[in-house]
This record gives C-alpha cells, structure tokens and sequence, in this order.
C-alpha cells in the first residue's frame, strides 16, 4: 500500500503483544519515523463503539457469526478511515491485532469456516494485508492468568474455555507457518527487553531493505 508500511502484532491473551507494539512505536517515533499506533477491534470512534460490545459483558452475549460481523464492520471503518489513509501519506502503521486475529479466534476457537472468513474478507477489505507480522507466541495458561490479574473490563473472551483459547493458539502457529513470509514468530516467554531489541531488529532490517528496493 502506497509508501507507508504496516506492521501487526498478533498472538492470544495476554501475551505481551500490546506492551511491545506501544514500544515499537516509541522507538520508531524517537529514530524520526512517521509512526501511529492503533488497534483492533478499534482505532475509530464508531469501531471503538463496536469494541465495546465485542470485548464486555457475558461471553456468551453474542453468536459466533455476529461477532464476526461486527468484527468485519469494525474492521472497515478502521481500514478505510485511518489505516489506508496514512499509509498512503507514507505513514508506519503499527496495529494491535487485525484480520488474522478473526482466523485465529472466530475460525479455529470458535469453527466458523475459514472460507467464510476468507469470503467476509474479500468483501470488507478485498487484497489488503500486513506488511509484516508478529506473532507473540506464549503458554495459553501463563498468558490468560497474566491477562485476567489485570484491572480489566474486557473479560468477554478471557472467560471463554480453556479449550477455546488452545485452539486458537494453535491456529495462530498454522497461519503463521501458511503466510510464512509475512509472519515473524517471537518467544514472548523471554524477558521484555529482550523480546523489544528482537523485534526492533527485525523492523529496522525490513525497513532497510524497503528503502533499498
Ligand atoms: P485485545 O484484548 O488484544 O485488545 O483484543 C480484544 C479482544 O478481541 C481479544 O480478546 C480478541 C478479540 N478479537 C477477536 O476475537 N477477533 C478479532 O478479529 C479481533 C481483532 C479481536
């Protein structure tokens, strides 16, 4: 997309992902890049309305096919108002979560077709995908207990099954392993500071060889 570049941070709960995506912003801002960091579902005021039905209340408050929906509008707000918009302006665009995140969770945890996920996808937003992703892989156990000790009202899919989240952790390691070259899988079992310089090293390096093409 245009000259920016966009980055995503993916992985189960509590995993660390939003820790190292504002850390990755910090140190891009403070080397001189272009940087916004933002989130999904989210990033929007109308995708932040829809956030909160997604993330609230009693996990079993919505269908999995609603949810997905609500996932997609989401989704396209953000993708259309502000993702799209700064990249073409040649901004990096750090996300927190994005469309494999609907693979992992509403797919393989909850089993709605992928081809249907895949359909919702080519109808919202069609082509469009990461530059670069990072899945922040961590035991389900230690990311959920991480996860639910802190001060949280977004407790709706922490309170899903046990079973729920060991699919889609699984899920999250096949899509990584099928877009093999969009996804970098990161050890977020390692200490904070190591698993920032891993990734910032990896970063700094594609954004070398983008200015070099
Ligand atoms: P967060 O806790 O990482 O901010 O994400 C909010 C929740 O939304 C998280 O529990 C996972 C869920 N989610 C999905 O189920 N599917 C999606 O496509 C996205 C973006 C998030």
């Amino acid at each position: 997309m245009a000259n920016g570049f966009f980055i995503t941070f993916e992985g189960g709960e509590g995993c660390g992902k939003s820790t190292q995506s504002r850390f990755l912003f910090d140190e891009l801002t403070s080397q001189g890049y272009n940087t916004i960091l933002t989130r999904e579902p989210g990033g929007v005021s109308s995708a932040e309305k829809i956030r909160e039905i997604l993330v609230q209340g009693n996990k079993d408050s919505l269908l999995p096919m609603s949810e997905l929906l609500l996932l997609f509008a989401a989704r396209y707000e953000h993708v259309e108002k502000k993702i799209k918009p700064e990249l073409n302006k040649g901004t990096i665009v750090i996300c927190d979560r994005f469309f494999d995140s609907s693979i992992a969770y509403q797919g393989y945890g909850h089993g709605i077709e992928l081809k249907k996920i895949e359909q919702l996808k080519f109808l919202t937003i069609d082509f469009f995908e990461p530059d670069l992703t990072f899945l922040l892989n961590l035991d389900v156990s230690e990311g959920l207990s991480r996860s639910k000790k802190r001060d949280n009202k977004e407790l709706r899919f922490e309170n899903m099954d046990l079973s729920f989240h060991k699919k889609l952790h699984n899920g999250f390691i096949q899509i990584a392993k099928n877009n093999s070259e969009r996804f970098s899988i990161i050890d977020a079992s390692k200490s904070i500071n190591q698993i920032k310089q891993n990734i910032l090293g990896i970063v700094l390096n594609k954004l070398k060889l983008k200015k070099e093409l």
